[in-house]
């Protein structure tokens, strides 16, 4: 029997919709150390801030869905070091903080461990 090419190309659509789901969908770690310099580095629950924010770009659109990826950016010159610490980690904090809510970590040791 010879392949029909219309099963073919449906068929070839869905595992690229299926591609595309799987890779927006792939949560990273529930924990990370993120590299911190000679402060030491910064344990962060990734997972409950996914369950709190919701919208990865608020954080992701700086850098990417990778490990490692500040590091790498910051020895590339491409993101100053303390950039997502002070305009994401630490601002959203304090904001939080402000607001009456719960809030993570605002001093330098609470945040950087060695
Ligand atoms: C509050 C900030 C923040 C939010 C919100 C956030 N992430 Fe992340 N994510 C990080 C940090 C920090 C890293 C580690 C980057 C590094 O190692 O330099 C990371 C790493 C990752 C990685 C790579 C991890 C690995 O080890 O391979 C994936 C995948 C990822 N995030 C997916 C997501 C998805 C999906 C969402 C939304 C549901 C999300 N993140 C929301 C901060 C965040
Ligand atoms: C909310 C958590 C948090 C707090 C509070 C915090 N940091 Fe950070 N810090 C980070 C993260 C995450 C990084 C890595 C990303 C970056 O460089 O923006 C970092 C990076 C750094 C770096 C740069 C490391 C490098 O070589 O690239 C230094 C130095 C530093 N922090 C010092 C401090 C000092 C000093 C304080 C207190 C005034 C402080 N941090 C408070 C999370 C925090
Ligand atoms: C948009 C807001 C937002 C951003 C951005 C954000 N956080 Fe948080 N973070 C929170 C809130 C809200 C909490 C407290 C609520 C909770 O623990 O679920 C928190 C809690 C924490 C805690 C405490 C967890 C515990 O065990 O008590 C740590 C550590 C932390 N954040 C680190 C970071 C680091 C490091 C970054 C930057 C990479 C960051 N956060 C970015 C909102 C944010």
């Amino acid at each position: 029997m010879k392949p029909n090419p219309l099963i073919i190309t449906v068929a070839t659509a869905l595992l690229g919709v299926w591609v595309v789901i799987a890779a927006a969908a792939k949560p990273g770690p529930d924990h990370i150390d993120i590299y911190g310099g000679t402060s030491g580095k910064v344990p962060f629950p990734h997972a409950r801030h996914q369950e709190r924010i919701q919208d990865c770009n608020v954080c992701h659109s700086v850098f990417a869905r990778e490990s490692g990826a500040i590091k790498r950016m910051k020895e590339q010159g491409a993101l100053k070091p303390k950039k997502v610490m002070n305009l994401q980690c630490i601002k959203c904090h304090k904001n939080e903080k402000r607001a009456g809510k719960p809030y993570g970590p605002v001093t330098c040791s609470t945040c950087h461990v060695k």
